[in-house]
């Protein structure tokens, strides 16, 4: 399959998902939105892109993918807070699993051949000191994000078998860059940005060891383009059908406001605050396997990446 002609993308109007619209709009796509806008903004969307406001749970939602005659659904709309999935397990099933379901039963009706998923190499692996994670590392989430995100997995792997629905989950590294949110609990890298851009001092919790894998949301874009295309031919197991999209770099906390500080040339201090529970200390993942059958790499360096982003936040900022 080559660029797909009509394409659904769901919270299309989110950070990571918007870019994946400008991707698929600048390949010649005709590109469908279904956000809410709980926490996507409507000017993140190119003239191009035809913005349906709605939940994933709804029954428009599901007509609308049911009729809609989409070559690919690409899902990234979800309740993606650790902390509200902890504090209210229901509430991310029903956003994240049930959601996702009423999506499929759309695609099902509607024969869509392919869903590409946002899911996550943050939460779907446990917590182990052998990284990069590689694909068929053992899964053990500890959180109803990371089981929401898994189960949806699953999922996407019954439907294959029940019904040669093309599945592909994207297990993404920590992503960042412009149009991140800086003002939730998620996205250091806008947190920090935005920190700097105020002349605040950048706020570090626990000693700042900890580490994760950075990843541009540019290069996930690109991921999710190729994902649309790859073949997954006779693949039948949870991992076959996935791929880590990350850089495999593990960088700590404090490397990573150093090296922002550093970049937007002010003088900024650093505070520590006690550790947060819960927190993962070490996380990357292995790219080698987008590498060899997607032919995906990430190409922004950190430092170019970072530039991107703090200019973005200035911008914003006016
Ligand atoms: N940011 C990361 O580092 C990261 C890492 C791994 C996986 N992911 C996954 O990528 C996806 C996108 O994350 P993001 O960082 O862009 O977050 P985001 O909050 O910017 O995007 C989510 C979008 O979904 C929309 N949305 C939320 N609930 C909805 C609902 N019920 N119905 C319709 N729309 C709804 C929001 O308005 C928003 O536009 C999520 O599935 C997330 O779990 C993100």
């Amino acid at each position: 399959m080559s660029t797909p002609r009509k394409v659904l993308v769901t919270g299309g109007a989110g950070f990571i998902g918007s870019h994946v619209v400008d991707a698929y709009a600048r390949a010649g796509s005709d590109v469908t939105v279904i956000d809410d806008l709980s926490s996507g903004k409507r000017e993140h969307l190119p003239d191009s892109a035809n913005l349906v406001v709605c939940d994933i749970c709804s029954e428009e939602a599901k007509e609308l993918i049911a009729s809609g005659d989409f070559d690919v659904v690409n899902h990234h709309a979800a309740q993606m807070d650790v902390r509200v999935s902890v504090n209210d397990p229901g509430l991310d099933a029903t956003i994240n699993i049930m959601g996702l379901l009423n999506l499929l039963e759309g695609a099902r009706e509607g024969g869509v051949e392919r869903i590409v998923f946002a899911s996550s190499g943050g939460v779907v692996y446990g917590e182990s000191n052998d990284l990069p994670h590689p694909e068929s590392a053992p899964k053990l989430p500890v959180s109803p994000y990371g089981v929401s995100k898994l189960t949806s997995e699953y999922y996407l792997c019954a439907y294959m078998h029940m019904y040669g629905l093309k599945a592909v989950s994207l297990r993404y590294s920590n992503v960042y860059g412009p149009r991140q949110n800086p003002h939730g609990e998620a996205g250091v890298v806008a947190i920090f940005g935005n920190q700097i851009r105020k002349g605040e001092a950048v706020t570090i919790y626990g000693d700042g060891s900890q580490t994760r894998d950075y990843v541009f949301v540019g290069d996930v874009a690109r991921a999710n383009l190729l994902a649309s295309e790859w073949d997954p031919g006779a693949a039948s197991s949870l991992d076959a059908a996935a791929f880590n999209i990350g850089t495999g770099v593990e960088t700590s906390v404090t490397a990573l406001a150093d090296s922002m500080i550093e970049g937007s040339g002010k003088d900024i201090a650093v505070v520590h605050v006690p550790a947060r529970t819960g927190e993962l200390l070490r996380s990357a993942v292995d790219g080698a396997k987008a590498e060899r059958e997607l032919a995906w790499s990430p190409e922004i360096s950190l430092e170019g990446g970072l530039r991107q982003t703090y200019s973005w936040v200035m911008e914003m900022a006016g």
